[in-house]
């Protein structure tokens, strides 16, 4: 039996089984049964969750893009490999093939090798979803160049601040981006940012909205005429399996972006594995997953996963709403859209719509519906299975993290009945745990608590980028010899997964990873604002939104609340981003804490969520009394 492709049920339990028996083994398995490798392990696995220390495959060598390219050469050249479908529909798509990446790859590594571009050294790339962007990271791969990818809607402070941590010798960009009716002048955010980073040598710009930009003499260049220059043959660098392939950050509880680094072998293992399986991608078909590259879930699941199966993958550079709400559909029909992937956020936005958007257009084409990135609520789950699906395509409700690489716990369509809400069964080599509070593990069905990994899979990352400290308090201190992803999560009577949300101040505004401390530093560097804190709160579309409570410092008391509420927002979309504006300001006295001075936000929660019947036990406060005041005044 093969291992690779689980095709029912029974085969899965049996697959599961062996991945925890003996999951050396199964890994050795699965990574020789498919992949291209130039020199093969010495030793499937080494680890210790103790130090910790995690090693896949050591001593393999290997190329991602080789296994991702070059080997479809050989056989499928002319298969389209990557999709594109522009912000406007006035603009024709792109079909490229594997034999046209392969010559685009090339020519972009080539360019990254001319200015001076080594193994090693790390690459930020703030582009929009347009074909460079794909080819960008391809080509740091080809050349064992780390690529560090901020999503085109950060701020530029924000882009600074990850810049400077993985201390970026090159930046890539483009003049601005599309984003429905908007133009955005992505370059200016740039230039911003690289007034703080004095390690980025270079700049290459692509062109997309023919905007005219500052271009900075002996730094910036604009890519093209590089890329018509350089020659199509690139060979690809030999990486060892436990070469860095990429940075990715993630926001924690605390300010400063973590840094996930993710190694070659194992990713790629893993991200392939699961994405032909999760969506059971048939050769010929056409697979679209709607997320941004700037998150994990482009990273594994259009770009690495997909390519390393020789798959076609769909980009999408536009939004949802534009030119009107039918435009997935739109694309869906246009593409013969097989396997379609995308976020509990958009789809509660779509199903406010006129439901005619979805009717109008033929889906017949689709086979598998996913989502990921948050708890997908009951009432969406069910628009999105008769609406989208008909009925007819599963559902796979994928629960995973930037840490992990890849899903984790997920339904395989047609193969594990599907249950609303429930991200149902691990994938095969994972081993959950739900732990109690005294980090115990809880066995048996019918329990719920802390979700853990208690065993080391290919894809987990390895480290936070020179901050290794903080990777173990993080993920591996809470409970002995376990991986703490941070979230909760039930077990029902089967043996089902329930995902019921972050534990921690990592707040989720449409699938968007939040932490509270960035947001309230923001306000905080306000010149009125003496101390802040931000909480989320249930809301029907974003999922949760965000709401802050102010106290200002006696010079503001006296300013228009409306005026410094607008300037607050400006601030956030300065520092952070334009996710992170807080649906409510709230102006307070003073904030309910503890006598070590902790802020109580388990109160602020559920004040902003309008739950003041039972907030617990409040006489411990330093100010009990404040926590009226603020119930009197909540919005
Ligand atoms: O809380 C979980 C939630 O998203 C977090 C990870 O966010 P990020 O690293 O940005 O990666 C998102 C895309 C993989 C998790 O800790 N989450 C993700 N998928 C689900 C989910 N919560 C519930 N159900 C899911 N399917």
């Amino acid at each position: 039996m093969s291992n690779y492709h689980i095709k029912n049920l029974e085969e899965y339990f049996q697959v599961y089984r062996k991945s925890v028996r003996e999951p050396e083994n199964f890994w050795e398995e699965v990574a020789e049964e498919h992949f291209t490798w130039r020199k093969k392990w010495d030793n499937v696995l080494s680890w210790d969750f103790n130090k910790p220390e995690v090693k896949w495959f050591e001593n393999a060598k290997l190329n991602i893009t080789e296994n991702c390219i070059d080997r479809y050469l050989f056989t499928n050249a002319d298969r389209t490999a990557i999709i594109w479908e522009p912000n406007g529909t006035e603009e024709e798509a792109q079909h490229i093939s594997y034999k046209e990446l392969h010559k685009k790859v090339n020519k972009f590594a080539n360019v990254l090798k001319s200015k001076g571009i080594e193994k090693g050294d790390r690459v930020c790339i703030y582009l929009p979803m347009i074909p460079e962007l794909a080819v960008a990271m391809l080509a740091c791969a080809r050349i064992g160049a780390i690529h560090s990818v901020v999503f085109a809607g950060f701020s530029s402070k924000a882009l600074a601040t990850r810049t400077n941590d993985a201390d970026c010798k090159m930046l890539i960009t483009s003049d601005g981006s599309y984003r429905g009716n908007k133009t955005i002048d992505l370059k200016g955010i740039v230039d911003k940012a690289l007034e703080e980073c004095p390690g980025v040598e270079s700049v290459l710009v692509a062109k997309r909205i023919n905007s005219d930009i500052n271009m900075k003499e002996g730094r910036d260049q604009w890519l093209q005429p590089l890329l018509d220059e350089a020659s199509d043959q690139c060979e690809a660098t030999t990486m060892d399996a436990e070469d860095p392939l990429f940075i990715l950050y993630t926001s924690g509880s605390t300010g400063k972006p973590k840094g996930m680094l993710h190694t070659t072998a194992g990713y790629m293992v893993y991200s392939a594995y699961t994405f032909k399986n999760v969506f059971q991608y048939k050769e010929g078909d056409v697979y679209w997953c709607t997320a941004d590259i700037g998150w994990i879930t482009g990273h594994s699941y259009i770009l690495y996963g997909p390519l390393a199966n020789g798959a076609t993958t769909v980009m999408f550079e536009g939004v949802p709403s534009y030119p009107d709400a039918g435009r997935f559909w739109d694309v869906v029909e246009k593409h013969k859209v097989n396997q379609f992937y995308t976020a509990p956020t958009a789809i509660r936005s779509l199903a406010k719509r006129n439901i005619e958007f979805v009717e109008k257009h033929d889906l017949s084409s689709l086979k598998v519906l996913g989502t990921v990135g948050e708890p997908i609520n009951e009432e969406a789950w069910h628009w999105y299975n008769d609406n989208v699906g008909k009925n007819k395509s599963p559902i796979v409700d994928t629960w995973w993290q930037t840490e992990t690489g890849g899903i984790m716990i997920s339904p395989l369509p047609y193969v594990t009945p599907v249950k609303p809400t429930y991200a149902t069964l691990p994938f095969p080599g994972i081993q959950p745990a739900i732990m109690d509070k005294n980090g115990e593990e809880l066995s048996g069905n019918q329990v719920d608590g802390r979700l853990c990994i208690k065993y080391p899979w290919p894809s987990m990352a390895r480290t936070v980028w020179r901050d290794h400290e903080r990777y173990k308090t993080t993920y591996f201190s809470t409970f002995k010899n376990m991986y703490f992803t941070g979230d909760g999560a039930l077990r029902d009577e089967v043996g089902y997964y329930r995902i019921t949300g972050r534990v921690d101040d990592v707040i989720i505004v449409s699938g968007h990873n939040l932490g509270t401390a960035p947001i309230e530093d923001a306000i905080d560097e306000h010149p009125a604002v003496a101390e802040s804190a931000v909480v989320g709160f249930p809301h029907e579309v974003k999922g949760n939104a965000l709401y802050a409570f102010v106290i200002l410092k006696e010079v503001g008391e006296s300013r228009n609340h409306d005026n410094l509420r607008n300037e607050i927002h400006q601030q956030i979309k300065d520092k952070v981003g334009p996710i992170a504006k807080p649906e409510k300001i709230q102006f307070v006295a003073g904030l309910p804490k503890t006598r070590s001075g902790k802020i109580m936000r388990r109160i602020l929660r559920k004040i902003a969520s309008k739950q003041t019947e039972n907030l617990g036990d409040t006489s411990t406060l330093l100010n009990p009394e404040i926590v009226d005041e603020i119930i009197k005044k909540a919005l």
